[in-house]
C-alpha cells in the first residue's frame, strides 16, 4: 500500500472457504493454509499491492456452508506476512468481538513480523448469530456501534503512540495503566482501512481511516466518480487525505466467451442457491415480502455481491481497471472463483497492460 503503483491491487476474502463465490463448483477456493500460503507468495512475486480479508466466525450453510471455514485474520495476516517481502496484508477485526488490548498487541504483533507491511480493517460487525456465537450483546442504536467503535481505536492509537503508560476512560471502555510494548514497526502506525456503507459508517471512515472502501454496485462510472469525488472533498473538508476503493470480481479469459460462460457456469449451473438464501434471511430479506425484488436481490448475491464485476478478455479487464481510476478510485480488492487457479493468467496478461497505461509500476 506504500508504494508507487498509482492503481493498487488487493485479493479479497482468500482466508475464507469459497472466497465470495457462492458456488458448489468442485474448483471453489479452499482457503485452507497450504493455499494461502502459496497465493500470497505468488501475489507478493507478482506485485499484487494487499491481500484483504473478510471478518466471518460462521458460515451461511446451504450446500457449501458458504464461509463456513475461514482462518483467524490476525493470524493469517501474521503468518502471510512472515512469508512475504512487499505486500500488505490487512487484518480485518470486529471492534466488538476484540479486546482492544488484546488487539493492540497482536497486531504491532503482525506489523513487526511483516516489518510495516500489516494493515486494519476495523469492521463493527452485524451478524447477530456472530454475536450471540460470543456472548456480546449487539448495541441496539447504528451509531452507538461505531461509537464504541471510535473509543476503540482511539485506544489502539494511544497504545501503537508513544506513551508509555496512560488511563482510557470514555462512555463505553474503563482501561487502567495501559501499556504496551514494543510499539508496531519502525515508530509509524499500520495502515487503516474501513467500509462503514451507512453516513454514520461513511463519517467514521474518514475520522479514522487512510482507506475508504465502498461496496457500492455504480450504474456508472460517472457516478462512482462522483461517489469518489464526494469522498474525497469530505476528507479534506476535515483535513484527511483519503484513499477511495472498490471492490469486484474478476473472470479474464482468452475470449469474452470463455470468460462469459466460466461465469454463468459459477453464478448459474453451480451457484450455491441454498446460502444466497440463508443470508438473506438472516438479513431479514424474505420471499413472501416482495417475491420478484427477492429474486433480483438472491441473483445480485450469487452474481457478485458488490462493486464491479469484470468478465472478459484481458483487454476488457484492463480497461475496466483504467476506467476505475479515471473515476478517482486509488484501488480495488477483487476476488476470483478460485485465487491460486486465475492469478497467474491475470498476472501474466492484465499486468502488463496497467503497466502500459501508466497505472502500475513493473512488478
Ligand atoms: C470491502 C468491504 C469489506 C468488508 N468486510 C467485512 C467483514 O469482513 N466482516 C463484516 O462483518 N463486515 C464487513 N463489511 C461490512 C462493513 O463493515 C459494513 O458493516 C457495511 O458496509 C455496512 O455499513 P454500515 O455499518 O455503515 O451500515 C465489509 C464491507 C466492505 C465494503
Amino acid at each position: 500500500m506504500h508504494n508507487r503503483n498509482r492503481f493498487k491491487l488487493g485479493l479479497f476474502g482468500a482466508n475464507c472457504s469459497n472466497g465470495r463465490a457462492m458456488t458448489v463448483a468442485p474448483e471453489r477456493w479452499s482457503a485452507s493454509w497450504d493455499d494461502c500460503e502459496k497465493l500470497a507468495e505468488l501475489a507478493d512475486e507478482v506485485g499484487v499491492d494487499f491481500m484483504l480479508p473478510i471478518g466471518r466466525w460462521r458460515g451461511y450453510r446451504g450446500q457449501t456452508d458458504h464461509q463456513g471455514a475461514t482462518l483467524e485474520t490476525i493470524n493469517w495476516a501474521s503468518g502471510l506476512l512472515a512469508r512475504t517481502k512487499r505486500i500488505t496484508v490487512f487484518s480485518t477485526v470486529h471492534a466488538p468481538l476484540y479486546n482492544p488490548v488484546m488487539a493492540a498487541k497482536a497486531m504491532a504483533t503482525a506489523d513487526l513480523i511483516g516489518r510495516g507491511r500489516f494493515g486494519l480493517n476495523i469492521v463493527i460487525g452485524w451478524n447477530d448469530g456472530e454475536f450471540r456465537m460470543f456472548g456480546v450483546e449487539k448495541r441496539a442504536e447504528h451509531d452507538d456501534r461505531y461509537a464504541y467503535g471510535q473509543e476503540w481505536i482511539d485506544a489502539i492509537l494511544r497504545m501503537w503512540g508513544p506513551e508509555e503508560e496512560f488511563d482510557f476512560k470514555g462512555r463505553f471502555l474503563d482501561l487502567e495503566g495501559l501499556r504496551l510494548k514494543p510499539k508496531p514497526h519502525g515508530g509509524t502506525r499500520p495502515v487503516i482501512m474501513n467500509a462503514g456503507g451507512s453516513p454514520t459508517g461513511r463519517a467514521f471512515a474518514l475520522r479514522n481511516s487512510d482507506a475508504f472502501f465502498t461496496a457500492l454496485r455504480y450504474p456508472d462510472l460517472a457516478t462512482a466518480a462522483r461517489d469518489a469525488a464526494e469522498v474525497k472533498a469530505a476528507g479534506r473538508a476535515i483535513g484527511r487525505d483519503i484513499g477511495v476503493y472498490t471492490v469486484g470480481e474478476v473472470v479474464c479469459r482468452p475470449t469474452r466467451k470463455e470468460a462469459r460462460d466460466y461465469f454463468h457456469y459459477w453464478t448459474e449451473d453451480m451457484a450455491d442457491w441454498e446460502s444466497a438464501d440463508y443470508m438473506l434471511a438472516i438479513k431479514g430479506i424474505r420471499r413472501a415480502d416482495d417475491p420478484v425484488g427477492y429474486d433480483v436481490k438472491r441473483k445480485a448475491l450469487v452474481h457478485g455481491q458488490s462493486g464491479f464485476t469484470m468478465i472478459g478478455t484481458p483487454d476488457d479487464v484492463a480497461d475496466e481497471l483504467q476506467g476505475m481510476a479515471t473515476a478517482g478510485f486509488e484501488g480495488i480488492g477483487f476476488s476470483f472463483l478460485n485465487y491460486l487457479l486465475e492469478l497467474p493468467y491475470f498476472a501474466q496478461e492484465v499486468l502488463p497492460r496497467l503497466t502500459r497505461m501508466g497505472l502500475r509500476e513493473t512488478a
